[in-house]
């Protein structure tokens, strides 16, 4: 089994940052953009669990995430299936990029890399504090608000909240 960091080369690291996206986020971006800044490199991964279906299609997902990113020239929007790790490896990508907001995301986010680290020690999981005005939303909040008729706007690109409330008030 490969170790930590055997035959990683800096100069070619690919980071990948992997979520559902379930609408991307103004704090997905955020994120995007602060991983980009310290890799350079990046690729946005889109999760496919078949047995989940979610508000948007993982075609949707990658069309809004492509749409965001339109100007960043060294990120990629693609999808996966199964196991995050696996794919890594297949594509020789890493580490792993995850947002930290809180406590409850630690102690999540511990768990999940420590497990994805038992599975492919040489992929590491880097984690990043999002900005503080999204550091207490998520996509399913999001979700709710958009559902209701509040204003999401603070949160939601604007091409992003058409299209959700287009979903959710149908
Ligand atoms: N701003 C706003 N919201 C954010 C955010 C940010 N910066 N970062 C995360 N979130 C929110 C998401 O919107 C999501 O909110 P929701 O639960 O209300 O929808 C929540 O935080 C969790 O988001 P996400 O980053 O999508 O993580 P996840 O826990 O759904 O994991 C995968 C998604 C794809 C990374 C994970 O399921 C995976 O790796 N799957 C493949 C199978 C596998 O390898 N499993 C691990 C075995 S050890």
């Amino acid at each position: 089994m490969p170790q930590a960091h055997e035959e990683r080369d800096p100069g070619h690291t690919v980071a990948v940052y992997p979520g559902s996206f379930d609408p991307p986020t103004r704090g997905h971006i955020d994120l995007i953009e602060r991983a980009q800044g310290i890799f350079g490199r990046l690729v946005v991964a889109v999760g496919v669990n078949g047995s989940k279906t979610g508000t948007f299609s993982a075609d949707e997902r990658i069309a809004m995430l492509t749409e965001l990113l339109a100007e960043h020239d060294s990120i990629e929007v693609t999808s996966f299936e199964g196991l995050l790790v696996d794919w890594c490896r297949a594509r020789g990508l890493g580490p792993v990029v995850r947002g930290v907001r809180n406590a409850t995301d630690f102690d999540y986010e511990r768990t999940m890399s420590m497990q994805n680290r038992a599975l492919a020690p040489e992929i590491d999981t880097v984690f990043l504090m999002p900005s503080h005005e999204f550091a207490f939303t998520s996509s399913s909040l999001i979700r709710e608000i958009v559902a209701a008729g509040g204003d999401a706007s603070p949160w939601l690109h604007a091409s992003v909240l058409t299209r959700l409330s287009e979903k959710l008030r149908r």
